[in-house]
């Protein structure tokens, strides 16, 4: 299943014979196998406390985030998409108001606008970062904007330098979207409380998951926190008295009390994920495939946390080597094959393909590829390994694949979980 488009002459190409027969795209059980009898006991507490909804493990699970976020206001809330519309709802969003936005983003980020009648507004993106373009949100910012909603992709924190200026000259409020970029940074602050409000997801493939659903907001402005509180239970307080209307968007406890067990692996397991990253720059770039692959770039101004690790496939080659190394049982994924502004729930919007040519582009040539913490070495040497392949390049130097498997040259992943499960998470896509 090589590609004829950038193959070198056959006789320079050798069989991979020592790579693995499959790689995850993710392995939630490697890390939760672990902590295991750490979730036990306190699903038993929650159990045995009978409270259920919000409580005391929510509580000090928000406390717990705004020390490591270092952000002053944590409101949990029922998901990362809620955790929009509660930001939304606070802003005082109206029917026929306007919210600039990427269009290369989770289809959350545009619905939490659409569902309280607003008008998403697409901006472009950047090639290299693939973060909105602030070039592009200042065209667009006219009399009906009432906010930016930056979306930190992938796990890296969109050009705040840029936005916080266009933001603070025309009078609008920023709403980070941080679902992927928990721990991220911009010169030093975390995401989330660089602008009004940030906007986190604890969906389980999020650098911090839970067992299921949940989100949280933070905020600097004390005026939104207690806005935000209010709307999350409906609007009510106190008990059954309401003025305003609100949503049910409360977090569950006994997602609290597992989150909470996994919090303090947080900052660890994000220094995994950036070893990983630069472990493929350096595979990759040793192996001469920068050629024919556009490997992701880190802004020196803030910390990428990698939630994803995207790379570029030109040429119409992108989906020829997912096929290959779906074959090759690596697992892959496209976030996102469709733009928001190509979907057909947004026809009515009046977009047309080639109004955001960078974004347009990024849907048809990136590739996501295993960048998850507990990534074993030979591992990453398989995917890189089979990208070889794909071009009829020669497979990893014999050189290189020894130091990255270690001093005996014998590379064997480690053996995780109960199961020895592969690719479970693989079916959980966001
Ligand atoms: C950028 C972005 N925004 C919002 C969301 C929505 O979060 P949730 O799935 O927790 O509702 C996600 C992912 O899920 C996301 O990746």
């Amino acid at each position: 299943m090589t590609s004829g488009h950038f193959s070198t002459p056959a006789d320079e190409s050798m069989p991979n014979t020592d790579l693995l027969p499959s790689v995850p795209l993710l392995a939630i059980d490697r890390q939760n196998g672990p902590l295991r009898e750490q979730f036990r006991l306190v699903i038993d507490q929650v159990c045995d406390s009978g409270r259920f909804v919000l409580g005391p493990d929510v509580a000090a699970l928000e406390s717990e985030l705004a020390a490591a976020l270092d952000v002053p206001h944590v409101i949990g809330c029922a998901s990362g998409s809620d955790s929009l519309l509660l930001a939304l709802m606070a802003l005082g969003l109206e029917a026929g108001d306007e919210v600039i936005l990427p269009s290369y983003t989770f289809f959350a980020t545009a619905s939490a606008v659409t569902r309280l009648g607003g008008i998403p507004v697409f901006a472009d993106i950047d090639p290299v970062t693939y973060l909105i373009d602030p070039e592009d949100v200042a065209r667009r910012i006219g009399p009906r904007t009432r906010a930016i909603m930056p979306v930190h992709l992938f796990g890296q924190t969109a050009d705040m330098d840029a936005l916080l200026p266009l933001a603070e000259a025309a009078g609008l409020p920023v709403i980070e979207d941080a679902a992927q970029s928990i721990l991220s940074t911009w010169h030093g602050r975390c995401t989330g409380g660089i602008g009004d409000v940030g906007c986190f997801s604890f969906y389980p493939t999020k650098n911090l998951g839970g067992f299921g659903d949940g989100g949280f907001l933070t905020t600097t402005r004390a005026d939104l926190a207690d806005s935000l509180r209010k709307l999350r239970v409906h609007g009510m307080e106190p008990r059954y008295y309401h003025d305003v209307v609100g949503i049910n968007s409360r977090l569950d406890s006994l997602q609290a009390a597992v989150l909470r067990i996994k919090l303090p692996h947080l900052d660890a397991w994000t220094t995994d994920r950036e070893r990983n990253a630069a472990r493929y720059a350096d595979l990759f770039t040793r192996c001469g495939l920068t050629d024919v692959i556009t490997l992701p770039q880190a802004d020196a101004r803030g910390r990428h946390v990698w939630n994803q690790y995207v790379i570029r496939v030109a040429h119409g080659q992108r989906d020829a080597l997912r096929a290959h190394l779906a074959a090759a049982k690596v697992g892959t994924e496209i976030y996102y094959p469709v733009p928001l502004h190509q979907q057909q729930c947004f026809a009515y919007l009046g977009w047309q393909t080639g109004d955001l040519p960078v974004t347009e582009q990024a849907a048809l040539e990136t590739l996501a590829l295993p960048i998850f913490p507990e990534l074993e070495p030979q591992e990453q040497l398989t995917v890189v390994g089979r990208i070889a392949e794909f071009f009829g390049r020669s497979p990893v130097p014999a050189d290189i694949a020894h130091a990255e498997a270690g001093s005996d040259g014998i590379a064997k992943p480690k053996q995780f979980g109960r199961t020895g499960l592969i690719g479970r998470a693989d079916e959980v896509r966001c």
